[in-house]
């Protein structure tokens, strides 16, 4: 029996919409009937204007002449939302900005459900958003929150899934930091929190070569959520890795990684620490962990979530070692110094 389809549209400024598609119903259809307005002219499958990348699902394509999409474009994934008829959820890259598609990054309500001290550096938050039916987001993306009592807002990755009930989320403790005051202070059970999204191109892609995984900190947290996706899709491919972090106090779950390892067929990680006061095996940083082999030869998808400096030394690395990934998506963040956020997939 056919049903609706959930299609994620992820615009050039990393916001994302999310529109469900009746059968039968072409993507830009159910776009503009959720007052989303994505770029179109003709609505015909003529000109092209419509032309985005889908990156993940399947579909028909619909009629539509060379003009608009070449065969080329189509077997590299490019579609015609004016045309196209979802057979599964999607996510399609739109090529222009929320503004301009008169949207924006949704507003959500929630209440503060739990605090954990992982470590003095540390904490996990959950919360519970009002409207988590209508809720959603991929695996790996972020949301801003806004910091109670403050006019300032944090971003934050998710470490869960959609399918998940509870949202929850690694916040690093910063002496000084807006939320880390209103963590360690103030916060309680129950407050009401505010944020927008979802936000970030930094998402799991369909899997079909190894993936190589790189968090710097509390860069972990987009990674455990697709790590927790990869659990309820498995695929053959092997998946590794590599977590890097400043001090002792700074790693945190090691239990939930050697989890995945014990469970979930063809995970493995390995840690570092920077401080080389560290009683950790692996003292340096992770590109000290990467070589030729940990890239398969450059044949796997890397996905590295961390500060600049560490996005930064492992580009000069992979050009060092000759080995360019067949996709290298990356998030730089910088911690409680703003929400602002660089994502980039490549
Ligand atoms: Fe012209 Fe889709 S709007 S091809």
């Amino acid at each position: 029996m056919s049903t609706s389809h959930s299609v994620a549209l992820n615009f050039e400024d990393g916001v994302t919409r999310f529109i469900g598609c009746r059968p039968g119903e072409t993507v830009a259809d159910a776009a503009y009937a959720a007052r989303v307005n994505i770029p179109l002219d003709c609505r015909d499958g003529a000109c092209g204007t419509c032309k985005s990348l889908c990156e993940s699902g399947s579909y028909d394509g619909g009629d539509y002449i060379d003009e608009a999409l070449t065969d080329d474009e189509a077997a590299a994934g490019y579609c015609l939302p004016c045309q196209m008829t979802p057979e599964s959820d999607l996510v399609l890259r739109i090529p222009a900005t929320s503004a301009s598609a008169r949207t924006a990054p949704a507003e959500h309500t929630a209440k503060l459900a739990s605090i954990e001290r992982y470590s003095a550096t540390t904490v996990g938050i959950t919360l519970d958003v009002d409207d988590r039916e209508a809720f959603a987001f991929l695996p790996g993306q972020y949301v801003n929150i806004a910091v109670p009592g403050t006019d300032q807002a944090r971003s934050y990755s998710f470490t869960s899934v959609p399918e998940q009930e509870r949202l929850s989320f690694l916040v690093k403790i910063t002496p000084g930091g807006a939320m880390s005051g209103y963590l360690t202070e103030r916060a309680r059970p129950g407050d009401r929190i505010t944020f927008t999204g979802p936000l970030g191109s930094f998402f799991l892609r369909p899997r079909t070569r190894p993936t190589l995984m790189l968090a710097g900190g509390t860069g972990l947290a987009p990674l455990l959520s697709m790590l927790e996706r990869v659990v309820r899709a498995p695929s053959d491919s092997p998946m590794h890795l590599l977590y890097g972090v400043t001090t002792d106090e700074d790693l945190v779950l090691l239990d939930t990684l050697r989890d995945y390892e014990a469970t979930l067929p063809g995970f493995t990680f390995d840690h570092c620490v920077a401080d080389p006061a560290s009683t950790a095996l692996n003292k340096g940083y992770v590109t000290g962990l990467m070589d030729a082999g940990t890239l398969n030869d450059g044949d796997c998808d890397v996905y590295l979530c961390g500060p600049p400096p560490m996005v930064e030394a492992v580009r000069t690395h992979l050009h060092g070692l000759g080995v360019t990934p067949a996709s290298f998506h990356y998030e730089k963040f910088a911690p409680a110094v703003s929400a602002d956020r660089e994502k980039a997939a490549a």
